[in-house]
């Protein structure tokens, strides 16, 4: 990390909560795409949100932040860990417009696997709208597989609901599973 990717000017770097301000902009501006991810402009922040996304980026038992600088040290990309219990996460990202369909996206997830790796986390999961190709082509080509469509799942300020894509990314194949047979039912 902090390396110079061949070919194209960023850097992927761990951030912290001093971040926050180029991160939320960085955010805004995706979200008023209105488009790719959750959050819808104009963003709001509480100041117990704002809080608990510092305390993601500051304290390894709540999160991780993953930011990518170009040359001219401008935030071009972020992706956030946040921790879901003590064994899993779930991630949420972009890249800024003009930089994308450059590895930006690849670089910054590969060093958030390799955390969570590190964390001994068990998996990983995000949700994707299910119009987001290039999202849905990232996660797939880090080995993340769809898990499930969850069906007018999210309300959109217009009044619409948006269905999402769950993906996950297990990282523990190891321990045993339930050994139970599932129910005739979902079978
Ligand atoms: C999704 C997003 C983060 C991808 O970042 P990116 O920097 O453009 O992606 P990369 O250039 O690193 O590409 C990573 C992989 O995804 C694939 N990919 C990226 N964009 C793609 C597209 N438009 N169509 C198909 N595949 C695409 C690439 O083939 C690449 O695979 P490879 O590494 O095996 O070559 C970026 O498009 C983005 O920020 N979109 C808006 C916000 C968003 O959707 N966030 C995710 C919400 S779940």
């Amino acid at each position: 990390m902090g390396e110079q990717a061949p070919g194209f000017g960023f850097s992927v770097r761990r951030g912290s909560s001093i971040d926050f301000d180029a991160v939320s902009a960085l955010r805004s501006a995706v979200a008023a795409e209105g488009l790719w991810i959750g959050a819808e402009a104009p963003v709001e922040w509480t100041t117990q949100r704002r809080e608990a996304w510092c305390r993601t980026a500051d304290d390894e038992d709540h999160g991780a932040w993953f930011l990518a600088n170009d040359d001219t040290a401008q935030l071009v990309g972020y992706l956030l860990v946040t921790r879901a219990g003590a064994e899993r996460a779930d991630l949420s990202m972009a890249v800024a417009t003009a930089h994308r369909g450059c590895g930006v996206g690849g670089a910054l997830l590969d060093a958030a696997v390799a955390w969570c790796r590190a964390a001994a986390l068990s998996k990983i999961s995000c949700q994707v709208w299910p119009h987001n190709g290039a999202a849905l082509a990232l996660y797939r080509s880090r080995g993340f597989l769809i898990e499930g469509r969850l069906r007018r799942h999210w309300r959109r300020r217009n009044g619409q609901l948006w269905d999402t894509i769950t993906m996950g990314l297990v990282l523990d194949e190891y321990s045993p599973g339930s050994g139970l047979a599932d129910a005739e039912v979902i079978r």
